[in-house]
């Protein structure tokens, strides 16, 4: 089964997926990570993404490769991140990625994260999660996180938060029967409990 958590940056979705895929013993899917490779290489080739994604190698595990290089650390720099925003609103770049998650997910039980998993990755999602927080809050974690300063963060993040939210194709938006869980406030535990119980309650 998918469980499908998708939200802006900053919403606290990569540690509730993987804190939640390990607490069931699910597989991890970091789909932001792939739109991550497509820029960083795009961007390092100087080539249009779309040209790039249909021929990357990606490898998701305790480590992100690229064509067999270790990307762990190069695609979560702002400027990779920035990257993969631009690719990631490129309808060809999108096609290619959407079609091998879905290969991805097709077999075994996931905890999926990204901002398509519940519409398009897999729509038939036995739980979809749409965490969100404020836009303040998202980006003093996004800062503490990255050692950076929260006011140059909570610039960047608006940005990419209103080119992923008004792209033509699949623009940040819940999943109709998404339960929207704003995680302001709230611990990481609180959290995960919350998640966790809504997949105790499907399984
Ligand atoms: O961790 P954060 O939310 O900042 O970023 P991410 O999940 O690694 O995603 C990086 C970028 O990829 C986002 O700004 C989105 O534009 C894009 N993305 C997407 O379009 N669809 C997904 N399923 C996941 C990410």
């Amino acid at each position: 089964m998918v469980v499908a958590i998708d939200g802006p940056a900053g919403a606290g979705k990569s540690t509730v997926a993987r804190a939640v895929a390990d607490a069931l013993g699910f597989t991890y899917l970091d789909s932001g990570a792939m739109y991550r490779c497509v820029g960083l290489v795009a961007r390092e080739q100087d080539r249009p993404p779309a040209e790039v994604a249909p021929e990357l190698r990606i490898e998701l595990g305790e480590r992100v490769l690229c064509d067999g290089r270790d990307v762990t650390d190069a695609i979560r720099t702002p400027e990779a991140s920035e990257a993969a925003s631009r690719a990631a609103a490129d309808p060809a770049v999108r096609r290619a990625v959407v079609e091998q998650q879905r290969r991805i997910v097709a077999h075994g039980d996931w905890v999926a994260e990204g901002r398509d998993i519940g519409t398009v990755v897999a729509p038939d999602a036995a739980v979809k999660v749409f965490l969100t927080a404020s836009p303040e809050e998202r980006a003093r974690r996004r800062a503490a996180q990255l050692g950076a300063d929260v006011r140059t963060v909570l610039q960047e993040q608006a940005i990419r938060d209103q080119r992923d939210t008004t792209r033509e194709h699949s623009p940040l938006v819940a999943a109709p029967d998404a339960v929207q869980l704003d995680t302001t406030g709230l611990t990481l535990d609180e959290v995960i409990a919350r998640v966790a119980a809504l997949v105790d309650a499907v399984r």
